[in-house]
């Protein structure tokens, strides 16, 4: 039998060092991980510790999970999660796409979302909806593995930093490009589109910004790691079209629909790299984002380094019916009780 060089006491003290490391990131202390809440997994509630997976799992190797990302907010009327069904349906959809076959049904999934935040007790919280590829055996060809579901709950804060909202964020356009058409679907919201992302995020925070811009495969602009991304030019809001390569996101849907409202054209066409920084306004939107204004690109400052009127007002409109404090005209809210 070989030995390891370092032998097996080395090997066992440099385990024992990785697990008791204290977390060397600001984001890595504030996971937002509860463990004393439960997880929906496969149409039971489990304790946190319980909700596992096997190693030689089809999604460990291959990364064939599917999953959502949204927020239950605490509105005046208790707690209420924000567009429930058109998530359930992006995760269908994205499903849908890599022929996973869902085992529960989209209204079975979007009920256990609303027991995971009422079982646990919950008010504010982001959800994370997965079904992944489970374990049998580990070619590529996943048909007989079975497909699995989680639905996990986060106390998720401003994910972009605490400021971020209010002073806006640094960031940059990342030297990785968003996924060319025809390679990896852009539209499902996919494990393995996230292995790029993970390259522009951490080239972004090691380089001191807060987050990355990719471009598509043409030099247009696409979006952020985990954001759309939205330009105030002109007086014109200009947003990147799905022919980007961009995730059809829903916050930049509720987004359009606003602007709108508020009386600004919206137009969704290629927007070429420099348009960026000769922007009026900048804002990325996603659930875990909402609205975050950019204040800088590249170290260019966009309009005057600050959240800007149309930016703000987006804000507030979202805001207010989100924490309950004006109509839900569009039906965006579900209440969990
Ligand atoms: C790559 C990517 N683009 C855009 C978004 C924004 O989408 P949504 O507003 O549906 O959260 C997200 C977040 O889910 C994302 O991960």
């Amino acid at each position: 039998m070989t030995r390891l060089p370092n032998g097996k006491a080395a090997y066992a003290a440099r385990m024992q060092k990785a697990r008791q490391a204290k977390p060397k990131t600001e984001s890595a202390v504030s996971t937002g991980f509860d463990e004393k809440t439960k997880i929906w997994f496969n149409g039971r509630m489990v304790r946190w510790q319980e909700a596992t997976v096997h190693v030689m799992s089809h999604v460990i190797h291959y990364g064939s999970s599917v999953f959502e990302g949204f927020r239950c907010y605490n509105t005046q009327n208790g707690p209420a999660i924000f567009r429930l069904k058109d998530h359930i349906d992006r995760l269908f959809d994205s499903a849908k796409i890599y022929r996973i076959d869902m085992p529960f049904t989209k209204a079975e999934i979007m009920q256990a979302c609303i027991e995971v935040v009422k079982l646990n007790r919950l008010e504010a919280c982001y959800l994370r909806p997965v079904a992944f590829r489970g374990y049998h055996s580990l070619g590529v060809d996943p048909r007989l593995c079975p497909t699995m579901v989680a639905i996990a709950a986060l106390m998720w804060g401003k994910y972009l930093g605490p400021e971020a909202l209010k002073a806006g964020v640094d960031v940059r356009v990342a030297s990785w490009n968003r996924m060319r058409p025809n390679t990896f679907p852009s539209m499902a919201k996919a494990a393995s589109n996230y292995m790029p992302s993970q390259l522009v995020k951490l080239e972004a925070k090691i380089d001191h910004y807060v987050e990355g811009i990719m471009l598509d495969s043409h030099g247009y602009v696409s979006e952020g790691s985990g954001e759309n991304i939205f330009l105030l030019y002109r007086g014109k809001l200009y947003t990147p079209p799905l022919t980007a390569s961009i995730l059809p996101g829903i916050t930049r849907d509720c987004t359009i629909t606003m602007a709108r409202e508020l009386g600004c054209e919206v137009i969704e066409a290629p927007v070429p790299r420099e348009m960026l920084y000769v922007s009026d306004e900048v804002f990325f939107t996603g659930s875990a984002a909402e609205i975050t204004p950019i204040r800088s690109i590249d170290r260019i400052t966009i309009g005057n380094g600050a959240c800007g009127p149309l930016t703000e007002r987006l804000q507030k409109r979202f805001f207010a019916i989100v924490e309950g404090r004006t109509e839900d005209v569009y039906d965006w809210l579900t209440p969990v009780h």
